[in-house]
Order: structure tokens, then sequence, then C-alpha cells
């Protein structure tokens, strides 16, 4: 063969040295520059991201030389190998996920028809090997060059997002822009973080609500962590900085099944599961009126103390979060006393009833903390349609088949004693301590509406209404009346709370529940 010919084939070296340099040219992202004016925001970059979130050395990304192909606008002349999204597998604690990461160096992270079937793609291995899949956001949004392409490239990932929901734990980070229709995809996963003034989402900035309702109002303030953590309730946990995001995304892991088909995962406890705990003696105030820290029960009984809160700063007076007992990971969804009197209103009510949909579909068992006076009264409430919204948690544990386990510490009245995981709801252990009050309503309300006449008569109404209140609370205000009729399983003393517990768990683990067969409920939205 002559010599000149055989120079045209490359050597297998030459051509390892041609991938590297496309590998090479892909780690770049949109270049040096860019990547240190994200630095001097003190953000990470795509790569840098996903080093922090997963097990070291452990990810493997897929995609790193898919190139967009529009030619529109001068865009075929900037051809970032990988496009705008890094994608891949790694793992969390040893367990697999699927991972997406939006490079805001190329193209300002922005989604057109590459960058979307790269998240596509991952999202259906995710589906295929039983693992979840968590998106970190930094995007423009829609690629603007790319017109109605990359609107319907967005459609691609909502469908995913929405066949996913209930079969892989579905998790978003937004770690700078999520703006117009963007926001839709990370709503429909399971959990979502934003880093404080790092991040923001909304449906339409700033300038467009200035002319169009004349507000004037700050990217933060419209859509800033706080914002979402606290007003509108979209975002679950607001992170410090990146790194404090992708730690707390790896915790929250943690207390999660890959899949629905698996258990959620066990780890061995440092904490004895017949451990008594004294001081739950005297959280309880003697005066029913008073509040106490319903977290501070909750920390107590809990493997080593340690409650990670989901939602904190929203609906307070509503708590729930993930804890572990004797290893195993459970839902905890509790009344907050210490914040308008653990009454159930809308935000509580969509707060739990979401809380508890997710534990069900993951095979998570749900503890109730209960001390509730009822539902919230007045107009605001009334008009908002709290009907609807606390039927949403009603309907949740009505049709959670996974092991529900109640606690009663003081007030379970009205409506809400039904709701709070109550026998008649499929509760599987209910128990109640001896502070317990369980009745239709409080003793005062009662007295006034049963004895109105006599009080009225009574030559001192005011030491009439006390007398029947007292007369009412004796009869009532306790847990003996529901134990009687087997509302109530086992009436039990404080101290023995976290062992009653660790053994209803356990006695439940091999537990089977279905719903009757349909192509899905209708759950009151
Ligand atoms: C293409 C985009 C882009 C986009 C940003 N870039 N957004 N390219 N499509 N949507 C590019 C910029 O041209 C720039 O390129 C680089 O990304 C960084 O952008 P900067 O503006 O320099 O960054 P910054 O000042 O930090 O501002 C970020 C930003 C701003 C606030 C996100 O870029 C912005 O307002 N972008 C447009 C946002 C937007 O209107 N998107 C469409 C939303 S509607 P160079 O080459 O200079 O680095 C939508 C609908 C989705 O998304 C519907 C789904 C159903």
């Amino acid at each position: 063969m002559a010599d000149d010919v055989k120079k045209q084939w490359q050597t297998m070296e030459e051509k390892i040295a041609h991938l590297r340099q496309l590998q090479a040219e892909a780690l770049k992202g949109g270049g040096e520059e860019r990547i240190a004016k994200m630095h001097q925001q003190g953000k990470l970059v795509a790569r840098e991201r996903l080093q922090v979130l997963l097990d070291e050395g452990s990810f493997e990304e897929i995609d790193m030389l898919v190139r967009h192909q529009t030619h529109d606008f001068g865009l075929f002349r900037q051809r970032y190998p990988g496009d705008s999204v890094v994608i891949g597998l790694g793992k969390i604690e040893g367990r697999p996920v699927c991972v997406f990461s939006q490079d805001f160096t190329v193209f300002g992270g922005s989604l057109g028809a590459a960058h979307a079937a790269k998240v596509c793609k991952i999202m259906d291995m995710a589906m295929k090997i039983g693992a979840p899949v968590i998106g970190l956001n930094d995007s423009g949004g829609a690629r603007i060059q790319e017109g109605v392409v990359s609107l319907g490239a967005y459609a691609d990932i909502f469908l995913r997002n929405t066949l996913a929901s209930g079969v892989v734990p579905q998790i978003s980070a937004i770690m700078g822009p999520c703006a117009g229709g963007a926001v839709y995809s990370p709503a429909i996963t399971d959990f979502i973080f934003m880093v404080r003034d790092k991040s923001y989402m909304f449906v339409t900035g700033p300038n467009v609500v200035k002319t169009v309702t004349h507000e004037e109002v700050t990217f933060e303030e419209l859509g800033g962590a706080m914002t979402h953590a606290s007003k509108s309730g979209v975002s679950h946990f607001v992170a410090e900085n990146d790194v404090d995001c992708l730690r707390k995304i790896r915790k929250l892991l943690s207390f999660l099944p890959l899949n629905n088909a698996e258990e959620p995962p066990y780890r061995a406890p440092k904490d004895k599961p017949d451990r008594q705990e004294a001081a739950l003696l005297n959280i309880i105030p003697a005066n029913p009126g008073k509040p106490y820290e319903v977290k501070e029960v909750i920390r107590l009984v809990v493997d080593e103390g340690d409650f990670f809160e989901v939602h904190e700063e929203y609906a307070r007076n509503i708590v729930v979060g993930f804890a572990r007992l004797n290893g195993y990971a459970v839902g905890i969804v509790a009344n907050q006393p210490a914040m308008l009197a653990g009454v159930l209103d809308i935000d509580s009510s969509l707060k739990g009833a979401r809380f508890v949909r997710f534990c069900d579909a993951f095979n998570i068992p749900i503890i109730t903390f209960v001390d509730v006076p009822g539902f919230l009264p007045g107009t605001a409430q009334e008009w908002g349609g709290i009907i609807k919204h606390g039927a949403k948690l009603l309907y949740a544990y009505c049709e959670a088949t996974t092991p529900k386990i109640a606690l009663i510490l003081r007030k379970a009245y009205g409506g809400a004693y039904d709701v709070m995981s109550s026998k008649h709801i499929r509760g599987d252990f209910n128990f109640a301590w001896p502070s317990a009050e369980i009745a239709v309503m409080g003793p005062k309300g009662a007295a006034e509406i049963i004895f109105k006449k006599e009080i009225s008569k009574a030559e001192d109404p005011e030491a009439a209404l006390a007398e029947k209140e007292a007369e009412y609370r004796d009869k009532f205000a306790n847990p003996y009346l529901a134990a009687e009729h087997g509302y109530i399983d086992e009436v039990i003393e404080p101290q023995m709370t976290r062992p009653k517990l660790c053994r209803a768990l356990e006695l439940l683990r091999n537990k089977v529940d279905k719903n009757p067969p349909k192509k899905h409920g209708n759950i009151p939205l």
C-alpha cells in the first residue's frame, strides 16, 4: 500500500487524542470567562455542582458531545459540545441517582431541542432503572432562537415529570433563574430547593408585573427563595449557598426509597428503640390553652433527635418532615400548638396533604402527632375554599395505605379529629396520652351551646358557664370515651412514646392494604 494512502489513516493514539480534545472542549462549557463570572457571583458551575452532590468519583456523564442543530440567528457558529446541560448517572451514599445540571455558561442554560432531549434521556433512564431524578436548574428559559421548538421541548419534559410522579422521587434545585413556563417542571416534582439570594422563580418577571398590575417589586420579593418558602409554599427548602443546597439534597435522599416498589432505606440506629424519655412528661402545660413546641416532642422521640423538616417556613401551624424510628425512615406530620394553636387552615391542609401523599406514594410510614383545636373560622378561609382544601388533607389520609400511626397529645376536636389519621380512616395504631381531649369541640364552646338557656337564666352567668365548662371537660376532655369505643387502641404514658411507636412500626412492617381498582381518584383539587 502506498505510503501517502496510509498517512490518511489515524493511529489509535491519534484518535484518542482527538476524543480527548473534544472532551476537554466540552468540559470548558461556555468558557473560562463565563465560568469566572459565576464564581464571582458566589455560584458553582454545572459540573462542580454535581461533584458536590454525588459520591466522589461516581459521576458517569453521558451525551457530552451532543450539539444543537439550530441554524437561525447565527447559532450554528456557536455549537458547544454538550450544549447547555450536563446529564448522567451517579451515586449518593452508594445508591444510584439520575441527574441533570443546567449549564448557565452556555447560552444562559437556555433550553432548546438538544438540551431537552438530554433531560428526557436521563429521565427515561431513571424510569427504566428505578432511580430518583435530581435536576439542578439554572436557566434563562426557552432558547429564544429556537422559537416554538423549545416550547415543545419543555412540554416533553413536563410529560415525563408527570409520568414519573409517584414512580421515582423527583427533586429540583433552583440555583439561578427559573422563569416563565420553565417553572412548571420543578413545580411537578416532589421537592424544590432554592438558594437564598441566588435563585428566583416566577411566571412573569418584575417588568411584566409592573406593566400589567403597576406593582413595583424586586426579583427577590417576587420570586426569591424566602418568598417561595414562606409565602407561596412553592419551595420546600431554603439553602444558604450552592454547597449547602447540594448537601441538603443528599440528606433528603437518605430518607427516600429509590422508587415506589422499594422500601425506604434502613440505617442502623445509635439510639435504642426502647428508650424511655422522661422529658416528655413535662411537655404539655397544665393549662390546655397554653402553647408548647411540638418539634420538641418529635426530637425527643425520633432516632438521635434528628428531624429533617420540610416546608419549615410555610404554614407553620403544621409541621412535616422526615426522621427515623429504630433505623427506619418515617414521615412525620404534627399540629403545631405554638403557631395559631395548631389550627388547620388552607395552607396547612395543603402542606399536610402533599406530604402525606408523597409518603404514601413511596411506602414511607406516617407518624401523626395530634393537637388540633379544629379548622380556622373566618370569611378569608371560607371564601378561600377551606372546605375543598381541608378535604385534600382528609382525602390524602383516607387513601393512604402506607402504615399510619397516630398519637393524640392533647386536643383532637371536631372534623380535625377525623382528618388527622383517625382510626376511622384506616389508622393502624392510634395512641393517646392521658392529656388527650377528644371531643366535638372545646369545653367552653360546647358549654356555651348546649347550656345556653341555663347559663342565660343563671344569677351569675359567668360562674354558671365555668361550672358547665368543667362538667363538659370532666366528661369529654379526656381520651377514655374514645378508648371505650376502640377509637384509641391504647392510652400510653408519655415517657413510653418511643418504645410504643418503634414497636408499632415493627409490627406494621409487612402491612398490606389496597384501594379499590380505579384509573385514579378525584382528589378535590
Ligand atoms: C438564549 C439566552 C437566554 C435565552 C439568556 N441567554 N437567556 N440565550 N435564550 N432564553 C444568553 C444571553 O444571551 C447571554 O449570552 C447568556 O445567556 C447570559 O445571559 P445574560 O443576560 O448575560 O446573564 P444575566 O445578566 O445573568 O441575566 C440572566 C437572565 C437574562 C435574567 C436569565 O439572560 C434574561 O432575562 N434572559 C431571557 C429570559 C427569558 O425571557 N427567557 C424566556 C422566558 S419564556 P452570552 O453569549 O452573552 O453569554 C420561557 C417560556 C418557557 O422560558 C415556556 C415553557 C412552556
